[in-house]
């Protein structure tokens, strides 16, 4: 059996599956902390995230699940929205989370999510997507670089207290 057949991605059916990415919601920006993420969600910070992708769920907004033996493995959240009317107001693609169990990685899981979400802006007609990444992540930006997208922005900022 290939790597590939062990799992599959798929879409949430349902706002009862949110709760099903919390330990890797948490897993990921815990890790972007260490990557040196300096916004650190706060306590109840993952209900804040469900609530507010749970009305956009198959509309505006979109969980992809990849899941081996019935098992989550990995998640990957995008949302659509409007670049600001000065830059043309196009309707924009945004991966917000990415997470593969990091005892499936080097199976494409990661890869394959990607794509999903890219099939799914493409399918509405989108042109452009977008993504933010900890400049330290080499994995993600590996990844990231090998689907064919681009460095662009670089995002500084300064503590000011
Ligand atoms: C980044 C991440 C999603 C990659 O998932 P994955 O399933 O292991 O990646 P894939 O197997 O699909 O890798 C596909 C390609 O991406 C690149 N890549 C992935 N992981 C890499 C690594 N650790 N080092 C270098 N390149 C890497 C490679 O080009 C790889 O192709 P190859 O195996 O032929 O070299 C995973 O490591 C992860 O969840 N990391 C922690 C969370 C995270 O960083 N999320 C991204 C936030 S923006």
């Amino acid at each position: 059996m290939t790597p590939a057949e062990t799992f599959a991605i798929r879409t949430a059916t349902s706002a009862d599956e949110i709760p099903r990415v919390e330990r890797m919601w948490l897993a990921l920006y815990e890790l972007q902390r260490q990557q040196g993420m300096q916004m650190v969600p706060p306590p109840g910070a993952f209900a804040l995230w469900a609530s507010s992708i749970k009305p956009t769920l198959g509309r505006f907004g979109q969980l992809f699940l990849a899941e081996g033996s019935g098992a989550l493995i990995g998640f990957l959240a995008a949302r659509v929205r409007s670049a600001p009317p000065w830059f043309g107001g196009a309707t924009v693609g945004f991966v917000s989370e990415v997470w593969v169990d990091p005892e499936a990685r080097g199976r494409r899981v990661g890869e394959r999510l990607v794509r999903a979400a890219e099939e799914w802006f493409r399918g509405q007609g989108i042109e452009r997507a977008e993504l933010q990444v900890m400049a330290t992540n080499d994995a993600a930006r590996a990844l990231y670089r090998r689907l064919g997208w681009d460095d662009e922005l670089l995002q500084m900022t300064r503590r000011l207290a």
